[in-house]
Order: structure tokens, then C-alpha cells, then sequence
């Protein structure tokens, strides 16, 4: 399922952006730098930040030393940085992102995804993406929200990935 998960988002993702471009890029509930990875290999000249709670059960192992540790072993250390955030709170930031990408993370939040996907858009540039792969059990009321910041342009569906399919969505920000 991962490995399918990195080929969807490493084809999905020069297709928003020339692989040129410097981009800045946030993964919201990086865990490890998983999706911090994809992006930075797929835009070699861009910047990510990964955010995440860094104490979730979910993902025992994951920890802040750990994900930077992974980043500098794959050599794109210098670009990749991560901090401590808990995405029910707002994300502060310098400058507006061009990208941002989440795997498996929203659906953890229950209802306060709704304040989550806010505190994306806050922080996403204007005609910026929103790349989502998540279980959406309540995929109208999601598809609801995410529709009144964001025009998608594109969803991907997962056969075969349990009851609550997995999904990608390409949200492009009005
Ligand atoms: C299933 S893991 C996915 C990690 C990573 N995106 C990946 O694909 O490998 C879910 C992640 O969401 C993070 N998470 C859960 N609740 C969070 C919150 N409120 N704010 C930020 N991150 C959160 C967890 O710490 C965990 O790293």
C-alpha cells in the first residue's frame, strides 16, 4: 500500500508544478518524513517542512531526532525541516506554501479535522494545492468543507484498501 501511495503522489505531484520550481512545501502529519521525501526527491530545488505532533500511537516510532536523522542518511537534510505542531491549532508560518501534502493523518483528528484543514488553508498561497491522501468515512461532509476554500481538481481512488477506501485528493485553493 505505501510503496502504491509514493508512485500515486510521485506522478501526481509534477503534474501541479515543474519539478523545477522552488517551492515551499508543508507535510502536515509527517510522522517520519515519508511524504517529505517524496517531495523533495520530486522537486529537487524546494524546501520542505514536515509538521507533526511527533507523540502519536499511531506511529510509535516516529519522533523529530528520527525524522531529520532519516533526512540527512537520504542526503536532503538540508531541505527538509521538521517542527512539533499540532494541526488543531493554527500553523505559524513566514510565507504562504505553494504544496501542501498529508498521508493518513485527518481522519485520526475526528471532528477537529474541520479546524485542521482551516489551518491548511491559512497557510496555502492562493491557487496553491492541497494534496490529501486519507480514509474519508464521511467523505460529503469533508468534500462539503474542503469545497468551500478549494476547487478539486482531481481524485484518485484506491481499490482494495479496506472499508473506508483510500483516497487522494488534488485540492487547488481559490
Ligand atoms: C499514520 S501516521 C502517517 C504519517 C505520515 N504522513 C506517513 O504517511 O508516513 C499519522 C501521523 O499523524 C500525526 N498526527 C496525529 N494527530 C496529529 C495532530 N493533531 N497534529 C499533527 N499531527 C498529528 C501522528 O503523529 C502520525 O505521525
Amino acid at each position: 500500500m505505501r510503496k502504491k501511495i509514493e508512485e500515486e503522489f510521485s506522478s501526481l505531484l509534477p503534474t501541479l508544478f515543474d519539478t523545477d520550481s522552488n517551492l515551499r512545501i508543508l507535510d502536515a502529519g509527517c510522522g517520519l518524513g515519508f511524504l517529505s521525501y517524496v517531495c523533495a526527491i520530486t522537486f529537487p530545488k524546494s524546501n520542505v517542512t514536515g509538521i507533526d505532533i511527533f507523540n502519536s500511537g499511531s506511529l510509535s516510532e516516529a519522533s523529530i531526532t528520527k525524522a531529520a536523522e532519516n533526512m540527512s542518511l537520504l542526503g536532503i537534510g538540508s531541505r527538509v525541516h521538521f517542527a512539533e505542531h499540532d494541526l488543531t491549532t493554527p500553523i505559524e508560518t513566514e510565507a504562504k506554501y505553494d504544496l501542501v501534502v498529508s498521508n493518513l493523518v485527518f481522519h485520526n483528528l475526528g471532528r477537529s479535522r474541520f479546524r485542521g484543514y482551516e489551518h491548511v488553508f491559512n497557510v496555502l498561497k492562493r491557487n496553491g494545492y492541497f494534496v490529501i491522501g486519507d480514509l474519508f468515512p464521511h467523505e460529503s461532509s469533508d468534500s462539503k468543507y474542503l469545497t468551500t476554500w478549494s476547487s478539486i481538481v482531481k481524485e484518485i481512488q484506491e481499490e482494495d484498501s479496506g472499508r473506508w477506501r483510500y483516497k487522494i485528493k488534488v485540492l487547488k485553493k481559490v
